[in-house]
């Protein structure tokens, strides 16, 4: 059985106070209200994560995670958090490689494989995401473009590492948008990346990773998104931001 996932990407909002209070609200929320066995993850800015690790020490079923981590291990990397400073206030995720470092921060396939080095080596899970911008999707060249930057990112990691990471497939069309794939269009894809995985590594390894859906993921929708077989869980922007609507998404199962 593959775990399911449910996981927020709170990006570039709330402050310090907001963050904690959001935190909070949905660590009540998930221990009074989700009784089934998927895990909730956190992705908060920097800043707030000690704090927020802090509030979720204990809870089993919540998980704290970052959004970036540095490709370098220490050193002087002005303004970097390394994958050893995450794991030492409580983090256990990182998001690598969303579309938006690749796009605001020209992130490459080559720098997000070392991103996922270092986080392997110190203990954290990575979500990796990959996905295509709409003129992709619009000239149907969807599946070699995630499948490339899967290569190009992931395939030179053993089977033992690849099993500990969590792949989230977040077209960017989606993002931010209010414009969700369909649940055919994400169901599709993710056989694609799971048949990839599966072509790299053997069947095995591949039915056991978590495939993610993100881009616009809303309380009415996510469940017809998770129920294709597919579709592990998502990875939530804007909806993760309102207690209410974050954990009715975990409870979309
Ligand atoms: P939205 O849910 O706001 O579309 O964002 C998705 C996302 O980018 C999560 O990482």
């Amino acid at each position: 059985m593959r775990q399911k996932i449910v996981a927020g990407n709170w990006k570039m909002n709330n402050t310090y106070d907001q963050g904690l209070k959001l935190a909070s609200e949905v660590i009540h929320m998930v221990q009074d209200e989700v009784k089934s066995d998927v895990k909730v993850i956190m992705c908060a800015p920097f800043i707030h994560l000690s704090g927020v690790s802090k509030l979720s020490q204990g809870v089993a079923q919540v998980h704290v995670g970052a959004q970036d981590c540095s490709a370098k291990e220490a050193g002087a990397y002005t303004g970097e958090v390394s994958a050893s400073m995450l794991k030492s206030v409580g983090v256990s995720h990182v998001i690598i490689g969303h579309s938006e470092r690749r796009e605001y921060h020209a992130e490459s396939n080559t720098l997000l494989t070392d991103k996922v080095k270092q986080a392997l080596a110190n203990g954290l899970t990575p979500i990796f995401c990959c996905g295509e911008p709409l003129e992709i999707r619009e000239a149907d060249q969807q599946n070699a473009y995630v499948k490339q930057q899967l290569t190009e990112s992931l395939f030179d990691f053993s089977a033992e590492d690849i099993q500990k990471m969590i792949i989230a497939y977040e077209p960017i069309w989606a993002i931010g948008t209010g414009k969700t794939a369909s649940s055919a269009q994400a169901q599709e894809i993710h056989l694609v990346v799971r048949e990839h995985l599966a072509a790299q590594y053997g069947r095995d390894i591949s039915d056991n990773i978590s495939i993610l859906y993100g881009g616009s993921c809303k309380p009415d929708n996510a469940h017809e998104l998770f129920s294709q077989p597919d579709v592990d869980g998502g990875l939530i922007g804007g909806a993760s931001l309102k207690s209410r609507d974050f954990v009715d998404i975990v409870k979309s199962f």
